[in-house]
């Protein structure tokens, strides 16, 4: 396989998880290798970030190019994907002329704050003839694939609930404090519920009909409870937070209620644990991967032509911001019921 050669826009708390998940992946002899950083403010490449989720990352760039100018980069940097780990709100701008310029483009999730952008995002992706993927990365967690093959086998008989939950303080790292302006970030629900809102859609389906409620407090919807209902009657619950205190740990959960078993995966466990209504408990076979390692290699195999990206189209990260519209929707109708 041809080797993706990888430079990262935006060297931010998120871009140091990638940048880890690249070295793992040269470490592990892939054929992926990350080249350079851009990023318009120099002092990131000195600086260590901590994120909600805890992860730091103290500096070593000696082997990458470092740049404040992505028209630079374009100029003198030989590679082939440009990995946007930029705020949301510059992410269709740059995504589109990434690919104009003739690279492949893995965005960070959201894909964007509108669907309308996103479907701008996957015209210029489909006129280029470059390869376009959204950084949804809990499709390639191991503890949520563990969950998904053990769901799609049919072993717990019809799933009847779901109630996912996602918990953190105000994000306080970020540029220009980007995450606090709901125009520029979405807020809370278009940010970080987006990640239960996507795997539910991955796990599941599109629900049929759907309701939420915001408490707005330091940001509109600072705090959140959504509910979905499918077809069959499944109903689904995501609750999700940024208004938790300064020192709560991050965290997250799924929570999952079916006819011949209950399964949890949570923060801080190593596998989901099935409790089936016979026998023991126990843990499913699950490999606890990097997944930003994995997401990165998935994309280099599509790029390849390996592979078909089924895991992560574009189309569906699509999908999932027309999702929270139509949850925000509700939102603003004070929990209004919404036919998808
Ligand atoms: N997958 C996940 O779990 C996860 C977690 C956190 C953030 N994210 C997403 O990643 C994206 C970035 O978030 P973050 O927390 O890293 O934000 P951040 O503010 O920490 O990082 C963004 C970086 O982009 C730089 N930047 C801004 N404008 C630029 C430009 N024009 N050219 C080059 N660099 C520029 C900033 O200086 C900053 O260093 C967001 O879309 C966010 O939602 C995803």
């Amino acid at each position: 396989m041809k080797e993706n050669r990888v430079a990262i826009l935006g060297y931010g708390g998120i871009a140091r998880s990638h940048k880890s998940g690249y070295i793992r992946l040269q470490e592990e002899g892939a054929p992926v290798k990350l080249v350079a950083l851009c990023d318009i403010d120099e002092t990131q490449f000195t600086k260590t970030v901590t994120i909600n989720t805890g992860e730091t990352s103290s500096e070593d760039l000696s082997a990458y190019h470092l740049y404040t100018d992505f028209d630079e980069m374009l100029a003198k940097e030989e590679f082939d994907t440009v990995d946007i780990c930029l705020p949301t709100f510059l992410h269709k701008e740059y995504t589109i002329r990434a690919l104009r310029a003739g690279k492949n483009v893995q965005c960070e999730k959201p894909m964007s704050l509108s669907s309308a952008d996103c479907a701008e995002m996957i015209a210029a992706a489909e006129e280029s003839g470059k390869k376009l993927m959204i950084g949804q990365c809990l499709r390639f967690d191991g503890g949520y694939v563990a969950l998904k093959e053990y769901l799609d086998s049919g072993k717990a008989g019809k799933v009847l609930s779901v109630r996912c939950e996602r918990y953190s303080a105000m994000p306080r790292w970020a540029f220009e404090g980007w995450f606090h302006d709901y125009s520029r970030s979405g807020g809370e629900m278009h940010d970080m519920s987006i990640h239960d809102y996507d795997m539910i859609r991955f796990l599941f389906g599109e629900p049929k009909r759907v309701s939420a409620f915001g408490v707005d407090h330091e940001m509109k919807e600072q705090v959140s409870h959504a509910v979905m209902q499918y077809e069959d009657g499944m109903l689904v619950s995501v609750g999700g937070s940024w208004g938790e205190s300064s020192t709560f740990p991050f965290t997250f959960g799924i929570h999952v209620t079916a006819e011949n078993a209950t399964v949890i995966w949570k923060n801080k466990m190593t596998a989901p644990r099935v409790y089936p209504n016979e026998g023991e408990p126990y843990d499913l076979p699950c490999t606890l991967v990097n997944y930003m390692a994995e997401q990165a290699h998935y994309f280099a195999r599509v790029i390849a032509g390996e592979i078909e990206n089924t895991t992560n189209p574009p189309e569906s990260a699509m999908q999932t911001v027309v999702l929270v519209e139509k949850l925000k929707e509700s939102a603003a109708k004070g929990g209004a019921i919404i036919e998808i």
